[in-house]
């Protein structure tokens, strides 16, 4: 027993900030954007919040898969920006489409959230708790960015993806999760701080940070590593990969990765140039492209890989 995907979604809200739109509040220029990320636009949610575009990305899922909000059992939501600290955007998810009979909580591995969530969910199925879920990937960092840090702010976009998975007998056939939080320095957001009647002090938000080289040295390595993993530990040869859907952070760190593993680039689809970096939604954002362009056929095998904050990574292997 295992669990295959029966049906994708995605949602990115309707404002596109270009790179010339950025370039008039940072001291940037799209020939510097595009040419250390191969970003050239983004979406930025401007009346959308987190569980607004969870809840678009996973309508959009069930309707692919042909499956009501009620035959749920249990729904994921890997995200580092939920609009309430309290509850979980799963649980606003689950109430807003009315899957009554799921439970629903959130995962926080930063861009690996939703391959973590996906890989959680398949351990549910497979110790057969629950029948059929609904993941999802979602993140608005636009408003855990400082607007007035070119370093950071240009990167990255807001967006969901989402899946809706079920139990079956051929579909995910191999997963390998890791964190290293001794390098949860590298990047990281501060959330409200404590400001009480004791200390005297008001609580802060803090902006996200990021060491771009470190991050950089980090995915190169470690993405390669982690696929060769899941690859060798299911017996499967690279060669019969059809595609590596990586985590859309930079087409460097992509085409890094295709060249240490021996493969071509045009296993290594991509998107951020339209979209930046969504966090935890690229991966299922570009499955669910991939999916509706048709370019997915049964029993086609898939990586899918993510990396980020913690530090976390892993990788999937699934047959389509
Ligand atoms: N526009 C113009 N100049 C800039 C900008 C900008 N937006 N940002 C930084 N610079 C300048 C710096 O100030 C620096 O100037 P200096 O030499 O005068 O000091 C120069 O560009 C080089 O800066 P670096 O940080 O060394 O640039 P680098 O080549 O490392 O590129 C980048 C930065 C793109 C972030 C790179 O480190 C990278 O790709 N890192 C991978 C991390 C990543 O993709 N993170 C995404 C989020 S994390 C995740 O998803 C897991």
């Amino acid at each position: 027993m295992t669990s295959r995907i029966i049906g994708t979604g995605s949602y990115t809200p309707a404002q596109i900030v270009t790179n010339d739109d950025l370039a008039k509040i940072v001291d940037t220029s799209d020939e510097w954007i595009t040419g250390r990320t191969g970003i050239r636009e983004r979406r930025i949610a401007t009346e959308e919040n987190t569980s607004h575009m969870a809840v678009e990305a996973a309508r959009r899922a069930l309707e692919n898969a042909g499956m009501k909000p009620e035959e749920l059992d249990l729904i994921l939501v890997g995200t580092t920006s939920a609009d309430h600290c309290f509850p979980s955007v799963a649980c606003e998810v689950q109430g807003a489409l009315g899957a009554v009979h799921a439970s629903a909580f959130d995962i926080s591995a930063a861009c690996s959230g939703f391959l973590f969530a996906m890989n959680a969910l398949q351990a549910f199925i497979q110790a057969r708790m629950y029948r059929t879920g609904l993941v999802i990937g979602v993140d608005c960092l636009s408003k855990l960015v400082d607007w007035n840090d070119r370093s950071t702010c240009v990167l990255f976009g807001d967006g969901a993806g989402a899946a809706v998975i079920r139990a079956e007998e051929t579909g995910i056939r191999h997963t390998v999760m890791k964190s290293d939080g001794a390098k949860w320095q590298v990047l990281s957001c501060i959330s409200r701080t404590n400001g009480n009647f004791l200390n005297n002090k008001d609580p802060k938000l803090g902006y996200l940070y990021m060491d771009g080289q470190e991050v950089f040295k980090f995915a190169v390595k470690k993405v390669p590593e982690c696929i060769h993993e899941v690859l060798d530990e299911s017996q499967t040869e690279i060669e019969s990969i059809k595609y590596f859907v990586l985590h859309q952070a930079n087409y460097r760190i992509v085409e890094s990765v295709a060249k240490r593993l021996k493969q071509p680039m045009s296993k290594f689809p991509m998107n951020m140039e339209r979209y930046g970096n969504t966090s935890a939604a690229t991966v299922p954002i570009l499955l669910d492209e991939l999916n509706r362009e048709g370019k997915l056929e049964s029993g086609d095998r898939i990586v899918l890989s993510g990396f980020g904050a913690g530090l976390t990574w892993g990788a999937t292997l699934l047959e389509w």
